[in-house]
C-alpha cells in the first residue's frame, strides 16, 4: 500500500465484491485509523450516561482514547486521555464524577475541562518552562443529535447535521418518537476476534444471515418459530453516504423476538400512533417492522429490540463491543425493563443471538491468515439489480429484505473517505429527499 493506493480497487459496486485484505491488513488498518476514525463523527456517549456536571465517560475515537466530560456550563467537552508529559492515561475509570484527574507517573492534573492544571512538585520546573494552555491535551469538535454525543477531531469536516444528512428522515423515528430517549444504566462491554467492520456490516442490512444463522436460537426462544419466510414485498434497504437503515413499510409491529406482548402493544398502541402524528403514516408503518440499521462508521442499533452497539477497532483482527439498551424516557418502568430484559437474552455476549454471531466474525477474520486465502474476494451481489427509484423514501433504495446494498454502499463510503485528501473529494452518495415527504 502506497499513498497513492485507490481503496476503490478493493470494493466493486457493480460486480458485488469486496478484496478480503480490508479485513486483515495492518498498512489498511493503520489508514483507517487516519482517513476513517480521525475524520467521521464519533458516537461518545448519550445525554443520559453523564447528565450531571463533572460526570464523564471514557471510550475511544478510533485507537484514540478519550474522555467525554459534563461542564458546569451543561455543555460536553472531548479530549484525549493521554498526558502530554510522558504519554500515560490519566484516567483509568470507565465512568464517574471527578472535578480533575491526576496522573499516576508524576502528577500532573487535569481539569474536568481537559485542561492542564497543577504539577505535583510544581518547583522543580523553572518560570517558563511550561505552557499549560499548550500543553493541555487536544480537544474534539464536539456536536449532538438527539440525545446522541457526538466528536471529530477534524476541524474541517462537515457539521454533525450535513454529515447526517438525510438519514435524519430516519433517525428520527427512532430517537424522537415520543420526547427524549435515555440509555439504560450500564452497558456491556466485551471482545471479539474480528475486524470492525464485519460487526457493522451485519447490522447495516445483513437480515440474511438471521434465516440459518440465528434458526435454531430463534426457534428456542420463540416456541419453535424461526426467522419466518422471506418478505421481499415491502420490504427496503436505504443507504446515505454508508449510513444502512434496512426495513419494511408493511405496518406490522412484530418486535417481539425475544420480548414481550406488553412491548408489542406498546408499540402499536403508543409509539406508532405518535410516530404517525408526527412524521405520517410511512414511518410509523416501518417502525417495529424488523429493521437494522449502522450507522457510518461504527454504530449499530435495531429498532423495537432497542439494542444500541458500538464497534471498537482494536487493531484490524479484534474489536471492542459496547453494548447499551435504549428507551424513551417517559415509558413505564416496566417495559423498559421487559426491553432491557429482552436485549440482554438476544444482543449481548451472554445472549442467544450475540454469541451465534460473534463465532462467525471471527471466522471470516481469522481466516485470511491463509495468504492464499486473502487473496480471494467475497460476494456482495446479492440483489445487485434491484435499485428502484420510491417517490417518498430517502437515499439509495433497493427492494426485499435480503440485499447486500447497504453493505455494497457502506463499503463505498468507506473507499471514498480511505482515498480523500480533503472533504471536497468525498462525493454525495445519495440522491438528497424528494420534496413530497419532508
Ligand atoms: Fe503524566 Fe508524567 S506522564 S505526569
Ligand atoms: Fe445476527
Amino acid at each position: 500500500m502506497t499513498n497513492n493506493t485507490d481503496y476503490h480497487q478493493f470494493i466493486d459496486n457493480d460486480e458485488g465484491w469486496v478484496d478480503r485484505r480490508i479485513f486483515w491488513e495492518e498498512e489498511i488498518y493503520e489508514q483507517e485509523l487516519k482517513q476513517i476514525f480521525a475524520k467521521s463523527w464519533q458516537f461518545i456517549a448519550h445525554d443520559s450516561m453523564i447528565p450531571n456536571a463533572n460526570d464523564f465517560y471514557t471510550t475511544y475515537m478510533g485507537e484514540d482514547g478519550v474522555i467525554g466530560a459534563r461542564q458546569k456550563d451543561g455543555n460536553v467537552r472531548v479530549f484525549l486521555n493521554s498526558c502530554p508529559h510522558r504519554g500515560n492515561k490519566f484516567c483509568f475509570a470507565d465512568e464517574g464524577n471527578a472535578r480533575s484527574f491526576i496522573c499516576n507517573y508524576h502528577g500532573w492534573s487535569f481539569g474536568i475541562d481537559g485542561k492542564l492544571g497543577a504539577l505535583a512538585n510544581e518547583h522543580v520546573y523553572d518560570e517558563g518552562d511550561i505552557d499549560k494552555e499548550k500543553w493541555s491535551p487536544k480537544q474534539a469538535r464536539v456536536e449532538t443529535y438527539k440525545g446522541l454525543i457526538f466528536a471529530t477531531f477534524d476541524q474541517d469536516a462537515p457539521s454533525l447535521d450535513e454529515w447526517l444528512g438525510d438519514f435524519r428522515w430516519y433517525l428520527d423515528m427512532m430517537f424522537d418518537n415520543d420526547g427524549e430517549t435515555e440509555f439504560i444504566d450500564g452497558g456491556i462491554k466485551s471482545y471479539v476476534n474480528a475486524n470492525w467492520k464485519f460487526g457493522v456490516e451485519n447490522f447495516v442490512g445483513d437480515a440474511y444471515h438471521a434465516l440459518w444463522n440465528h434458526d435454531s436460537g430463534l426457534k428456542a426462544m420463540n416456541k419453535g418459530e424461526g426467522f419466518g419466510p422471506a418478505v421481499t414485498e415491502n420490504s427496503y434497504h436505504a443507504s446515505i453516504n454508508g449510513h444502512g437503515w434496512e426495513f419494511g413499510t408493511d405496518g406490522y409491529a412484530d418486535v417481539v423476538i425475544g420480548g414481550s406482548e406488553k412491548w408489542l402493544n406498546y408499540v402499536r398502541d403508543i409509539i406508532k400512533p405518535k410516530i404517525k402524528e408526527k412524521y405520517g403514516e410511512l414511518r410509523s408503518n416501518i417502525f417495529g417492522s424488523l429493521a437494522s440499521v449502522s450507522l457510518f462508521p461504527n454504530i449499530s442499533f435495531l429498532p423495537g429490540i432497542q439494542t444500541f452497539r458500538v464497534w471498537l477497532p482494536r487493531g484490524p483482527k479484534k474489536l471492542e463491543l459496547r453494548v447499551f439498551t435504549i428507551v424513551n424516557k417517559n415509558m413505564p418502568e416496566e417495559i423498559k425493563q421487559e426491553i432491557n430484559n429482552a436485549c440482554m437474552m438476544t444482543f449481548n455476549p451472554a445472549g442467544v443471538l450475540e454469541m451465534d454471531d460473534g463465532e462467525n466474525w471471527e471466522g471470516n477474520t481469522q481466516v485470511n491468515k491463509g495468504y492464499l486465502t486473502r487473496q480471494e474476494k467475497l460476494h456482495y451481489g446479492c440483489g445487485i439489480t434491484r435499485e428502484i427509484e420510491h417517490e417518498e423514501l430517502p437515499g439509495i433504495i433497493y427492494k426485499g429484505q435480503f440485499n447486500d446494498a447497504n453493505q455494497r454502499h457502506f463499503y463505498t463510503r468507506w473507499a471514498d473517505l480511505m482515498n480523500a485528501d480533503s472533504w471536497n473529494d468525498v462525493p454525495t452518495r445519495y440522491r438528497p429527499r424528494h420534496t413530497k415527504n419532508n
